[in-house]
């Protein structure tokens, strides 16, 4: 196969993440997960003692942000993913990721691409893009029992308050990263399986691909 670049966006917790790990796999791809890299920027800044709603100390913690530098656990966490996207509508944070994110889309061989604007901004000539939807009373269970996982005792009601808060935050604005490329094509998982959502996410890239062929 030619170099080939999937998108995957859609709001928090909507199984943009796992669906995009079964394409990396079913098509040997490597995968981004670019929310990684802005809740490594909320956390690194907020251990730095800066603000988060700073935008240049926040574009400056992102400048200096090493792809080495992200499997730190705490990246995971519900506090991460708050600080990630109140970093995250900073402009200048945006920017300084842009380059690292384009790199890794314009790798020999293609890429899975996991985010908000992947099939907007960092690749718009991507040749398969999803957008992954789900309620958010799903999205919030999800992210709930992920987060029981992981050892954080939190409430459902007080997660599904974050969900509708990151909505909110991420696709608010005019400005917002939050919105499916025109040529997307969108996939509820509300009422699907992850096996049920990986098989749907195939069917659309391997459309894509045949109408590409
Ligand atoms: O997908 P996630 O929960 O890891 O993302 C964390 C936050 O980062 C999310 O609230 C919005 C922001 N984000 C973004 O603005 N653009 C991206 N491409 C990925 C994430």
């Amino acid at each position: 196969m030619t170099s080939f670049v999937i998108t995957v966006d859609g709001p928090a917790a909507s199984g943009k993440g796992t669906i995009a790990s079964a394409l990396g796999e079913a098509y040997g791809l490597p995968v981004l997960d670019s929310g990684l890299l802005y809740r490594a920027v909320g956390v690194l800044l907020e251990r730095a003692g800066g603000d988060l709603d700073d935008p240049a100390a926040a574009a400056a913690q992102a400048r200096a942000l090493t792809p080495d530098a992200l499997s730190d656990p705490a990246f995971r966490t519900r506090r991460a993913g708050e600080a990630a996207s109140r970093v995250a509508v900073h402009a200048p944070v945006r920017a300084a990721l842009l380059a690292l994110q384009r790199s890794f889309a314009a790798q020999a061989g293609g890429a899975v691409l996991d985010g908000r604007d992947m099939g907007t901004v960092i690749a718009p000539e991507a040749p398969a893009k999803l957008y992954v939807t789900a309620s958010p009373e799903v999205r919030a269970q999800r992210r709930h029992r992920q987060l029981e996982a992981q050892g954080e005792g939190v409430s459902l009601a007080d997660v599904l308050a974050d969900i509708r808060l990151r909505d909110e935050r991420d696709g608010g604005r005019a400005a917002s990263p939050m919105r499916p490329a025109d040529d997307a094509v969108l996939l509820d998982t509300s009422e699907m399986t992850i096996e049920q959502a990986a098989d749907a996410a195939r069917r659309i890239v391997e459309a894509a691909r045949a109408g590409r062929a």
